[in-house]
């Protein structure tokens, strides 16, 4: 809702008149005159996005149906088969898969009985006609939608971002290794899973105050390896990474509750007695 927002700061920037600018396609951006020239024939607004959306996807129907209705009749079998084999490659290049504790299921929307089943701990590729074990992720999407992905005309981790697949989990916990596997591309797997060994080799520790205490942690994310010294604390003992917002809870020795990740927090003792300001919960340097 950016009027909101707009409204809002105008009433808290005494002085200042923040403009909304709302390009669309076709409207130029002039620097020589540094302000915006509007050209596009129709623009849409607060007003009319319910409408336009409505006839937006209208228009796209016809062009998604008729390209699943080929694939079902010419391609689907094949791109089944290079998924699998795109899976296998992956596992052949990743050398975490050792910390991926369920297996995971990739599957086609248009063949519901032949789901890949990606092994991690025996670095094996199968075909199974159904979900057979209680820990699992399953991962469904369209031939339409993954045969983009198999033709390098969208990369995995663009198309995790699409939302155009449908995903589970037993346990509900976040798996990190499970997720870099699936949003890397097979080239990049291994300098990822170099890159994940070396950060943890590193092993620096640094030491944050909160709620009154110090507590020293490794210095990098477990997820994905962003500087802690550049984060802060949340509710005296929430330490937050400044990348993704993960929250490391310091009293209950650094685990993040939503994964079960951690910095490996070890209380110092209390902070000692000195002046400082509110904000001070931010960390310290070593
Ligand atoms: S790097 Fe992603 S949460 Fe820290």
């Amino acid at each position: 809702m950016p009027r909101k927002l707009f409204t809002f700061l105008q009433h808290r920037l005494a002085g200042r008149t923040p403009r909304l600018l709302e390009p669309m396609p076709g409207d130029v951006l002039d620097a020589g005159i540094g302000d915006m020239v509007s050209l596009a024939p129709e623009r849409v607004t607060e007003e009319n996005v319910s409408q336009y959306l409505r006839s937006y996807a209208a228009l796209q129907t016809r062009v998604f149906r008729e390209r699943r209705r080929n694939l079902m009749l010419e391609e689907v079998d094949r791109i089944h088969l290079r998924l699998r084999e795109e899976m296998q490659q992956k596992l052949d290049a990743f050398s975490l898969a050792d910390r991926v504790m369920m297996p995971l299921y990739m599957g086609l929307i248009e063949l519901p009985g032949q789901l890949i089943r990606v092994d991690f701990r025996s670095c094996r590729v199968e075909v199974v006609s159904e979900v057979r074990d209680l820990s699992r992720y399953v991962f469904l999407a369209s031939a339409a939608d993954i045969v983009r992905v198999l033709d390098r005309k969208l990369n995995w981790e663009d198309f995790l971002l699409s939302f155009r697949f449908r995903a589970s989990r037993t346990p509900d916990v976040y798996d990190t290794s499970l997720h870099n596997f699936l949003a890397a591309e097979i080239e990049d797997l291994r300098a990822m899973c170099d890159n994940t060994l070396a950060t943890e080799s590193r092993q620096e520790r640094t030491v944050v105050t909160a709620g009154g205490q110090r507590y020293a942690v490794n210095r990098y994310c477990p997820h994905q390896g962003a500087d802690l010294r550049e984060g802060w604390v949340e509710e005296g003992r929430y330490l937050v990474c400044p990348r993704h917002r993960w929250r490391f809870d310091l009293q209950d020795g650094g685990v993040c509750g939503t994964n079960g990740c951690s910095i490996k927090a070890e209380c110092l003792g209390k902070e000692k007695e000195e002046p400082r300001e509110a904000s001070a919960e931010r960390l310290p340097a070593m």
